[in-house]
């Protein structure tokens, strides 16, 4: 296989867990780049969920390698938490699994001040994970993040820390919060050291011998492309570079050595948390959740909905390099007599057929609608492009269409078995 991005092209949640673990069957080493336990990719074999916040989704397969790239923030106790669960659900994780030495560590006054920052902003707030996952990436940027090396040296770690969390500490007091007690966090991640240090390792130097010996990589994205800290709805996004180029930056695999792109999108748009989503139905919300679906797999919280937009996904397109699209939860709309595709947005009299990059401005717009006929039949076991009815492939073709890339995976439910190969 070449070595390929999968990379979200909405607002996250596209069902790339589930794309990943497909694609896995035939990719060596699996390497998440960005994000952190913010993410949740949820995968279903035979029956059985697993949702994985850290580890890459490619450890449910056997014989594939899995790294957690240098552009991951790591929190240890949540990650040694998924390792210890997945190791009860009968997942090897033991010389599959590698950490990067040089990712950064999620610690507990990260937390606290993305939830109280959170709080203070009241009906401003971004409506975070509340994983520390933005303080931690500005404590990257500021140069004062302890990473997985300094973890890994209790002294050094020791006295980063105790002097972190003094500075940290006055700023959560002034900020009204409780402060982290030291000892208590110095125990913990202590004990999380000593259960990661097997799988701590070098990984730019792995990945790059994987290369020499031929060995094809697939690139785990997390989030979607408008989460991105620059080409998201700022700021209404993460802390990372969720599109194709942070694979290269949160890996050290140069981008001459990235093959091809594929980009993963519902057939209809979700988000969760604040922010412009210029096509959100609430009627549409109501359908899906009323059918148990569209709750966060990270929070439970319930995700807000709405049509496709094809002017976001052609924009993901353009800013990925995505070449080829898998298309998920088409099945979510089986009951609908008329499904509506957004194919250009209005502000007054001025269309738009990108995204604006005024946020508030793009909360405005007036999304334009094409309408197509539904298909009103369950899809769940259609396997080939030829199973699934007429009016289902003449949306698909238009969606794909519209968002310039080729159309190469159908997904019609979440387990590995109900997916089509274009
Ligand atoms: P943070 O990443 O926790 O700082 O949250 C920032 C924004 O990204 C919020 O709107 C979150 O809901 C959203 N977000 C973060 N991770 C995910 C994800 O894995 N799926 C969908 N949305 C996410």
């Amino acid at each position: 296989m070449p070595n390929t991005v999968i990379v979200g092209a909405q607002w996250g949640d596209e069902g790339k867990g589930k794309i990943i673990d497909v694609l896995t069957e035939d990719a060596d080493v699996v390497v998440r780049y960005a994000g952190g336990n913010n993410a949740g990719h949820t995968v279903f074999v035979n029956g059985q969920k697993f949702v994985l916040h850290l580890v890459p989704s490619g450890i449910l397969h056997k014989r594939k390698l899995c790294v957690i790239g240098n552009g991951v923030v790591v929190d240890p106790v949540g990650l040694v938490e998924e390792i210890q669960g997945l190791r009860k659900l009968g997942v090897r994780v033991d010389g599959n699994l590698v950490l990067s030495e040089t990712a950064h560590i999620v610690l507990p006054y990260h937390r606290a001040l993305d939830a109280q920052r959170e709080a203070l902003k009241g009906k401003n707030k971004i409506g975070t994970t509340r994983r520390g996952i933005g303080p931690a990436y500005a404590d990257k940027a500021a140069r004062v993040g302890l990473r997985v090396i300094d973890l890994m040296d209790a002294a050094r770690f020791e006295s980063k820390l105790r002097e972190r969390i003094r500075e940290n500490n006055g700023l959560l007091r002034a900020l009204g919060a409780k402060p982290v007690p030291f000892k208590h966090v110095l125990g913990q991640y202590s004990a999380a050291a000593a259960l990661l240090k097997p799988f701590v390792a070098n990984t730019v130097q792995l990945l790059h011998k994987a290369l020499r010996d031929g060995k094809s990589i697939l690139f785990e994205g997390a989030q979607g492309t408008f989460l991105d800290i620059d080409h998201g709805t700022y700021p209404y996004v993460t802390s990372s570079n969720t599109t194709a180029g942070g694979a290269c930056t949160g890996t050290g695999v140069p981008p001459n050595c990235i093959d091809r792109v594929v980009g993963v999108m519902k057939a209809y748009t979700t988000r969760v948390g604040e922010g412009p989503l210029p096509t959100e139905d609430a009627a549409l919300g109501d359908l899906l959740h009323s059918l148990g679906r569209e709750f966060g797999s990270t929070t439970g919280r319930p995700r807000r909905c709405g049509w496709f937009d094809a002017v976001v996904t052609r924009q993901a397109v353009m800013i990925n390099g995505i070449t080829e699209l898998a298309v998920t939860n088409l099945d979510g709309l089986d009951t609908l007599p008329v499904i509506k595709v957004c194919i250009g947005y209005r502000h007054g009299k001025t269309k738009f057929d990108h995204v604006p990059s005024d946020t508030a401005l793009l909360a405005q717009c007036e999304p334009v609608y094409a309408e197509f006929d539904g298909w009103q039949e369950p899809i769940g076991n259609a396997r080939r492009w030829k199973d699934l009815p007429a009016k289902a492939r003449a949306y698909l073709t238009a969606i794909t269409d519209l968002t310039g890339a080729k159309l190469k995976i159908v997904s019609v439910g979440p387990d590995r078995r109900q997916t089509i190969f274009v």
